[in-house]
């Protein structure tokens, strides 16, 4: 091999090794850019789809609601909160109130209704609890 040569593929194999560390580069971050892009897409996907109550002062929501509150919930959770807590006093967000009335509480004396209620009949209950201080 000629001195040329040598120098030929030493270099060559240069400009390779320099090939394999980009290729290893964009590798190792590329999908760490896009864990990050996703992780902030994530974010404003979970915003957007934080719950909200659609019916909160609506006035015939709200008639609704007191009439399903009075015929099942005043008799654990009373005007000012019984066996239950006071729900016109409850720090839930819109979701953690619907999730909770829908699966119940493990564990406690609190029931699911997901098989009486719909999410809009929960809705309500809500939007009642929502408009005033007590029964
Ligand atoms: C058989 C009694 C009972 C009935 C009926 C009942 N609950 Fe409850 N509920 C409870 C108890 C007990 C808890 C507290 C559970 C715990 O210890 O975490 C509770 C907790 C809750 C909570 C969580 C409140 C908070 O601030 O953490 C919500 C919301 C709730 N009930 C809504 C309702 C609604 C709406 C109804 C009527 C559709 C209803 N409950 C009917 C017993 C009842």
């Amino acid at each position: 091999m000629s001195l040329v040569e040598k120098h030929f593929l030493k270099k060559r194999s240069g400009i390779a090794r320099s090939r394999v560390g980009l290729v290893a580069f964009l590798l190792l971050v590329l999908p760490l850019m896009k864990v990050f892009a996703t992780g902030d897409e994530q974010t404003q996907v979970n915003t957007a789809k934080e719950l909200k109550n659609p019916y909160l002062g609506q006035k015939e929501a709200i008639e609704e609601g007191e009439r399903i509150y009075r015929s099942r919930c005043v008799g654990c959770h009373k005007s000012r909160g019984g066996s239950g807590p006071n729900l016109f006093k409850t720090k839930l967000t819109d979701k953690q109130f619907l999730e909770t009335v829908m699966n119940g509480r493990k564990g406690t004396n609190m029931p699911a209704w997901s098989n009486l209620f719909s999410i809009e009949d929960v809705w309500k209950v809500h939007a009642f609890v929502m408009s005033r201080d007590q029964l």
